[in-house]
């Protein structure tokens, strides 16, 4: 059903939406799986709740949290997961004012190849400055393409884990963090 209501909206918010179809469960239950030993979840898109419920599978999370843009999905998200915390904002908005102790995965499903640039560069930004200040962390986001989904300095670094053959239309999983730091002193001599 879920399906049907996203392809009926078709092309209306195309830009923001970015899939004629949710993500299959072979890429939920794989982004799922990148997220099993972090301390906090944070989804950002989370649209009809596809990544959400296999997210909520996840055993041994403090905390779920799972943004979404639009308020009738919105909406909809908070009545199919009670137990999920579900914000209606913008994915920076989101980023910049999270707060959490310890590791978080932040499970993105957001179109980055079709946001509008100044709605893409603010995300980048905080998605950016997120790891800067929580080096233990991790943005894992899908593309449908071969690129990375964002250009980023040497600071961080995309690692390409798998490709999810099993989706309308194919998906590769990247996984973003801070690279790590080799200090001079500590290196042996
Ligand atoms: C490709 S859909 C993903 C839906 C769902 N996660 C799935 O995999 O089936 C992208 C979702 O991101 C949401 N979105 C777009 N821009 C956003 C933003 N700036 N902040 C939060 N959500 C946004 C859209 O409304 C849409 O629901």
């Amino acid at each position: 059903m879920d399906r049907l209501l996203n392809l009926g909206k078709f092309p209306d918010s195309f830009r923001t939406r970015g899939a004629i179809a949710p993500s299959s469960d072979r890429l939920c239950v794989a982004l799922a799986g990148l997220a099993s030993n972090a301390d906090h979840i944070l989804e950002l898109g989370a649209g009809t709740g596809a990544v959400t419920r296999a997210l909520t599978k996840v055993s041994g999370v403090k905390s779920l949290q799972a943004v979404e843009l639009q308020k009738k999905l919105a909406h909809d998200l908070k009545l199919k997961f009670p137990g999920v915390d579900v914000e209606n904002c913008s994915a920076d908005v989101a980023l910049d004012s999270y707060c959490a102790q310890g590791s978080v995965a932040v499970v993105s499903s957001l179109p980055f190849r079709s946001l509008p640039g100044n709605i893409k560069s603010a995300i980048v930004k905080s998605v950016l400055r997120f790891l800067q200040a929580s080096p233990q962390s991790r943005f894992i986001q899908f593309t449908y393409g071969f690129r990375e989904p964002f250009a980023v300095s040497a600071e961080f670094q995309w690692r390409r884990v798998k490709w999810i053959y099993a989706n309308l239309p194919p998906a590769c999983i990247w996984v973003l963090t801070k690279t790590e730091v080799t200090c001079e002193a500590a290196r042996p001599e």
